[in-house]
């Protein structure tokens, strides 16, 4: 039997479904070729602001015993090397490539759909959930503003996009957000940016181990697994199916990556663990995602996307 790990995203053709997240190792043109030569399915750039961006003050990642935290704060070169970026890359690969944005306000996010309008990305991950700029809320928690973004956005974007979300906790908020993000052609979300927040202690130096914003930073790997799950599964009824659900957290294996495609997810990505173990990991999940699949006599995804048997 043939396994087949493809999915589509909005209508483009991705030949598996698993791909690297924006965030790690995505930011330069060099970063963009190694994902590229790798085998993550689509080429993510790291979201960008108008200003090119050094971030916040190192260290400001470590890894933790089951995953990561991190508090970068958008180091990103600035949309326009991006805008660059995707014509060089559309000369070298017929990959799909997606620009994820991140602007400060509405305005900057206007200019920057717009400007990537007239590239050759095939899709774009608006990322207004970063927990990671120092000063700035985590939008995705304020559904006004939200509902602002999306609306001004979705004027001007002539490419298919979707938006990145932070987790949510409790089931109220998942249909307040869903019911916001329904009156948009929003085509897919990605559940979940890194779980906001965290404080992670050395107890022998008793210090933070990253430096910003008091040590606090965004929880992501095995730790935000599970929380990724649940906000992919109810993203998945809320919508439907008829807006996509991407998985993102603490995929590390086939069997993980098997996990988010039952609960819903037409697409997993990679953060901490391709951080940790290299560009390998792409095609170690897609092979054990395949044997997974083939032990279980199923084809495709569509075998059992979405099919999460309860206990009720
Ligand atoms: C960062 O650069 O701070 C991470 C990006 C994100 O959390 O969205």
């Amino acid at each position: 039997m043939k396994t087949d790990i493809s999915t589509k995203i909005a209508g483009v053709k991705l030949e598996t479904c698993v791909f690297n997240a924006s965030g790690p190792l995505d930011e330069t043109l060099r970063d963009l070729r190694n994902l590229n030569n790798s085998a993550s399915s689509a080429i993510m750039m790291k979201s960008c602001t108008i200003e090119p961006r050094q971030g916040n003050p190192a260290p400001r990642y470590a890894n933790l015993e089951y995953g990561s935290i991190n508090s970068m704060g958008l180091p990103n070169q600035g949309y326009k090397a991006y805008l660059e970026f995707s014509e060089t890359l559309r000369k070298e690969t017929k990959k799909p490539i997606i620009a994820s944005i991140c602007g400060m306000n509405v305005e900057e996010n206007i200019t920057m759909f717009k400007a990537f309008n007239d590239t050759p990305v095939d899709l774009i991950e608006f990322n207004p959930g970063s927990p990671n700029t120092i000063g700035k809320p985590i939008v995705g928690y304020d559904t006004k503003a939200m509902d602002k973004l999306l609306k001004a956005v979705s004027k001007v974007s002539k490419k298919p996009f979707g938006v990145k979300l932070p987790p949510y906790f409790d089931l109220g908020h998942y249909q307040q957000i869903a019911d916001i993000i329904k009156k948009y052609p929003v085509k897919f979300v990605t559940c979940i940016n890194s779980i906001g927040n965290g404080l992670a202690i050395n107890p022998k130096t008793e210090r933070t181990l990253i430096k910003p914003k008091g040590g606090l930073g965004g929880i992501g790997g095995h730790y935000a697994k599970f929380h990724a799950l649940a906000n992919v599964r109810k993203f998945y009824e809320l919508f439907e199916d008829k807006i996509q659900v991407i998985g993102a957290g603490g995929v590390y294996t086939g069997t993980d990556a098997f996990e988010f495609i039952l609960a819903g997810a037409s697409a997993v990505q990679i953060g901490t663990a391709f951080i940790q173990q290299g560009p390998q990991v792409f095609e170690k999940v897609q092979n054990e995602l395949r044997d997974l699949m083939q032990s279980k006599g199923y084809a495709k995804l569509s075998d059992f996307r979405g099919k999460l048997k309860t206990l009720d």
